[in-house]
């Protein structure tokens, strides 16, 4: 684990893919920057902004000030904010506002909002005109940790999340923390999730570091930076050894089939947001590995006992509402994208920080495990 950043300085992680590679800035108050970035990697641009109904009040007019600064002229498309956008009907209307806007090859569209808007105007941009680039200014701690680096883009199908889109690796990435501040603390600790993600995905150093921080995270002082920065490390890392997903990149879809399952089953609403589904999905990933006799049930119950702390829903019980029995809820496990030939992947643990990929889980066993726990509901 690295050394927290000296304040005020910005934190540059590189994503070192070739002619593709591009630096993660992470920073309070990086967002007047912004059009230096970009005008020093990319002069003479073009830029649409696709921006929320939420953030566009919050932090709109700041990017275009940053932009027309650097020179950059931009016109703006404004999507209702929700995860209904990731849809076929406002990725259309995106797309037909791109190209009636004259945004050209080697035009920059700029994502800025959260995870929702970063993978919409990303998928927009990989298709309009065959290719456009994406430069993503990530407002939500889910989206600066997780969905506005490493390339993966898309709009869910009626079937499920993320099942159409496309790799399309951004130019820049600009994280200004201090936009965190305007999140609300729902929001913040469904970003948190994917955080500490991380911690258990391979780094139990950092997990621990998060027992004892995560207060300050909240609150915004150094250690959101520092864990911002050590989150988004760790993603480069994995998708520069692999960037399609065809092995270790699997590993940051960790408790993502429980959690896509259970948002589905929760109609992708404000019941459950995408980082409280793999919180949840997190908790049980981990209590299945113990169940399997993976590791000691006490290392699950330490998983489960920091993210209940922070405030993250870890138990199907703490899901509002109606849920689908076992059956629904392993059909819906069934549109992950990782199955493959009916074989259901899911990423399991030996402990905290020692996470990998099982390729082929017992269905029947799922099953069980998942009608245990509903009935503990
Ligand atoms: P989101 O984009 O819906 O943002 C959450 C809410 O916060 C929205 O209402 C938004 O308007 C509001 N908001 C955003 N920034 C704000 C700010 N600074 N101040 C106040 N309000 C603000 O949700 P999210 O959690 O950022 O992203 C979830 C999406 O990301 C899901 O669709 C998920 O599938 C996707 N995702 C993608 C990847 C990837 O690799 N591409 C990874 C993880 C998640
Ligand atoms: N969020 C999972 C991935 O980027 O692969």
């Amino acid at each position: 684990m690295t050394a927290p950043s000296r304040p005020g300085e910005p934190v540059i992680v590189n994503v070192p893919l070739g002619d593709r590679a591009y630096d993660i800035a992470i920073g309070r108050g990086l967002l007047a920057s912004f059009g230096k970035r970009l005008a020093a990697i990319r002069p003479n641009v073009r830029v649409a902004i696709v921006t929320d109904s939420t953030v566009a009040p919050l932090y709109l007019d700041m990017t275009e000030a940053a932009l027309s600064e650097a020179g950059i002229s931009s016109v703006r498309i404004i999507v209702p904010q929700g995860e209904k956008s990731k849809s076929f009907r406002v990725f259309e209307r995106v797309c037909e506002t791109l190209i009636a806007e004259r945004i050209e090859r080697g035009d920059v569209v700029v994502a800025l909002g959260g995870g929702v808007v970063g993978d919409l105007a990303g998928f927009a941009s990989a298709v309009v005109r065959r290719g456009l680039e994406v430069a993503q200014v990530p407002t939500t701690l889910l989206a600066q940790v997780d969905s506005s680096v490493g390339g993966k883009t898309g709009i869910n199908s009626q079937h499920g999340k993320n099942l159409v889109g496309a790799f399309q690796q951004p130019i820049l990435v600009v994280a200004d923390t201090a936009l965190l501040d305007t999140l609300p603390a729902r929001e913040f600790r469904a970003g948190y999730a994917e955080v500490a993600k991380y911690g258990l995905i391979a780094d139990e150093a950092f997990f621990t570091w998060l027992e004892a921080n995560w207060r300050e995270i909240f609150t915004g002082g150094a250690a959101r930076e520092h864990a911002i920065a050590v989150s988004c490390r760790a993603k480069a890392g994995v998708v520069t050894r692999d960037e399609r997903e065809s092995g270790e990149r699997a590993l940051l879809n960790l408790g993502h089939t429980f959690g896509h399952a259970l948002e589905a089953a929760t109609g992708f609403s404000d019941r459950l947001l995408h980082g409280e589904g793999v919180a949840v999905g997190m908790t049980l990933a981990f209590a299945f590995s113990a169940k399997s006799g993976l590791m000691p049930v006490a290392e699950a119950e330490r998983v489960a006992r920091h993210l209940a702390d922070v405030g993250l829903p870890t138990r199907l019980s703490d899901i509002s509402g109606e849920l689908p029995g076992p059956d629904g809820l392993l059909e819906l496990m069934a549109q992950d994208k990782k199955v493959k030939r009916g074989k259901l992947a899911l990423i399991l643990a030996r402990g905290i920080g020692k996470s990998f990929v099982e390729p082929n889980v017992d269905q029947a066993e799922i099953k069980t495990f998942l009608a245990e726990q509903l009935s503990g509901r």
